[in-house]
């Protein structure tokens, strides 16, 4: 039995018209609203929060969005900002995915700024990190999340640390159903877990809760949700479909 409670949460990405999203949600309440287990979060798109948040209100399904600015308000064109969001009741915010940083250049010190963001007004952050194929290859694998993981949650307090979310998402994996072996997973959420130990202290090392993304199916999710340190998923193109999103939360027990 695990000291820590799995998360699973749905990075629904740039999919879904309103009444898609109002539907995908509706099946996906129908089974879980009442299921406990498991922390189930849902992150449509900006355009789909509000309808979703409706269907979900009063069950145990949370809301997410998969970005966010760090400015409170003002003259940032096309950005949305913390306060908003909490505005739309969404609890939980994605940070830093690996499609940030590869299409839109969020480095490590923004992301740090959106976490710190995100923490002072109240959301949890999902904070993505995760090595390319190259850099594992070529033996940087482990550097390259450490230094992810430092520099996007560098100043956080022990208290902070606690209430977010790490996502170990190697770039190699993601969308391309080449997902990592559990025993490839668990040793970089170990490795983080380290990290963070090293940062903060046991105690806190051992609360923060590591997901692992990439390719994560119904078939392949009970294995991986199982290793010692990973503690349930953030699942893109599996979350799309209710059956397959369900059954994924449920092998998070
Ligand atoms: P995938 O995406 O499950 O489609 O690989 C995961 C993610 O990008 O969060």
């Amino acid at each position: 039995m695990k000291k820590r409670k799995a998360i699973v949460a749905g990075n629904w990405k740039m999919n879904k018209t309103v009444a898609e999203a109002i539907a995908l949600a509706q099946e996906i309440k129908r089974d879980l609203a009442d299921f406990r287990d498991v922390d189930v979060v849902l992150c449509p798109p900006f355009t789909a929060l509000k309808a979703v948040g409706d269907v979900v209100s009063g069950t145990h399904i949370d809301l997410g969005a998969q970005n966010m600015h760090w400015e409170k308000s003002g003259a940032f064109t096309g950005e949305v900002s913390p306060g908003m969001l909490r505005d739309l009741f969404c609890h939980y915010v994605i940070l830093g995915h690996s499609e940030r940083r590869q299409y839109f250049g969020e480095t490590d010190a923004i992301v740090n700024k959106k976490a710190k963001a995100a923490l002072a007004s109240n959301l949890k952050p999902i904070v993505c990190v995760g090595e390319t194929l190259q850099e594992r290859e070529s033996g940087r694998m482990a550097h390259v999340v450490e230094t992810q993981v430092r520099g996007s949650l560098a100043g956080l307090s022990a208290r902070e640390l606690v209430e977010t979310i790490i996502a170990y998402e190697p770039v190699w994996a993601i969308g391309t159903g080449k997902t990592a072996t559990s025993a490839q997973a668990q040793e970089v959420h170990a490795l983080i877990r380290g990290v963070i130990q090293i940062m903060a202290d046991e105690t806190v090392a051992q609360s923060v809760r590591i997901q692992y993304g990439g390719s994560v199916k119904a078939s392949n999710a009970r294995e991986l949700f199982s290793q010692p340190d990973i503690d349930g998923g953030l699942i893109g193109g599996a979350a799309l479909e209710a059956r397959s999103f369900i059954d994924i939360v449920r092998a998070g027990v």
